[in-house]
């Protein structure tokens, strides 16, 4: 299954909005029409983000007219839209830098190779995701004991990346080893991605599961239900700090309490060595409407005052360890991680 893909010169995606009732393709014809998806959140998942903004920028390179100039600037002017549209995850960022580049290397090129190079390498950012899923899945699933409960929190699955997932990934990987896991999904509210996304995930490959809502997480966990928490991540800064769905911070608390160890897999897209510590992440706020109602049936009084950061910050010292395709970074992160991103 492939969450976004380029086809007869439009990006289709998934309509994650429309999950799990109905399986329908979102076609892009124009950058606006990708920055309006990102903003919806039809597609969403910190490197699905990433690969869309890339095929974006090649799709604003293959509609610009003019010269080799004009197109960079079309490329330009369509970064700062996409960039625009979502403030956490920093793959979109990651993603939108290295298409500038390449984009910003080929300036005396014709505008056929200008063209087919910004394609080539939204489809390079594709094709890495993927197999960097598989690689985290690989390294993940030694983790995991046989016969685990494996809790997760939100939705880092195929639908979150190109393919595979991140957490996902390694819970996909510990099942193909024949580990005989069972994964308990939180809703994730107010968006639901547990429940509408990663359920559906789950139940499309027959991974035995148990949805749960978000406020029964400590319960399963002190039970002794649950042997390992993976979940993904929308941006770590330089220390190891994880920003992920909202939620994901109490999460960690609870594995704490309780001595089960925290897993986050993320690819090496999603690391932020710019930024010292998780302080420093842009929570994205989305509307409160988004918690007072669900899918325009109101869940609240009217008027109530109501917040919804999408995001949390896990402080690293709550982090078992980074799950990455170039391995597994345990603490101290600071060392960790940069060893990792200089390796290769
Ligand atoms: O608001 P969303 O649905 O885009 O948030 C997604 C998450 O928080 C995921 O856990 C994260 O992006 C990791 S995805 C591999």
């Amino acid at each position: 299954m492939k969450t976004v893909w380029w086809q007869d010169g439009a990006v289709c995606l998934i309509d994650q909005t429309r999950l799990p009732l109905e399986e329908c393709v979102v076609t892009c014809r124009s950058v606006a029409e990708v920055a309006r998806a990102i903003r919806a959140m039809q597609v969403r998942g910190a490197p699905a983000i990433g690969a869309t903004a890339a095929f974006g920028l090649a799709l604003a390179a293959q509609g610009a007219a003019g010269d080799t100039s004009a197109i960079l600037a079309t490329v330009e002017e369509s970064s700062a839209m996409l960039a625009r549209t979502r403030p956490t995850a920093v793959n979109l960022f990651w993603a939108l830098q290295r298409m500038g580049k390449r984009a910003r290397a080929l300036a005396g090129a014709s505008t056929e190779d200008l063209r087919a190079a910004l394609l080539a390498e939204a489809q390079a950012i594709a094709a890495e995701d993927e197999a960097a899923c598989r690689a985290m899945g690989r390294f993940g699933a030694e983790l995991v004991p046989p016969g685990a409960g494996i809790l997760t929190h939100c939705n880092a699955g195929a639908l979150a990346c190109v393919s595979y997932g991140t957490a996902l990934g390694v819970v996909r990987a510990a099942w193909e080893r024949d580990k005989q896991v069972h994964v308990f999904v939180d809703e994730t509210r107010p968006f639901l991605q547990g429940a509408r996304l990663t359920a559906w995930e789950l139940a499309k490959e027959s991974i035995p599961m148990t949805l749960i809502t978000d406020n029964m997480a400590g319960h399963f966990l002190h039970t002794g239900k649950v042997q390992c928490v993976v979940v993904g991540a929308d941006r770590i800064a330089a220390n190891g700090d994880v920003a992920n769905k909202i939620g994901t911070y109490g999460v960690a608390v609870l594995a704490r309490e309780n001595n089960v160890p925290f897993y986050v897999a993320a690819p090496m897209s999603t690391l932020d060595f710019q930024i010292a510590s998780g302080d420093q992440i842009p929570i994205e706020e989305r509307d409160p409407a988004e918690v007072t109602a669900w899918r325009g049936v109101q869940t609240a009084p009217s008027g109530v005052r109501a917040a919804h950061p999408a995001f949390d910050v896990t402080p690293s010292r709550y982090v078992t360890a980074i799950i990455t395709e170039r391995g597994v970074a345990r603490a101290p992160f600071a060392e960790s991680l940069r060893a990792m991103a200089a390796a290769q």
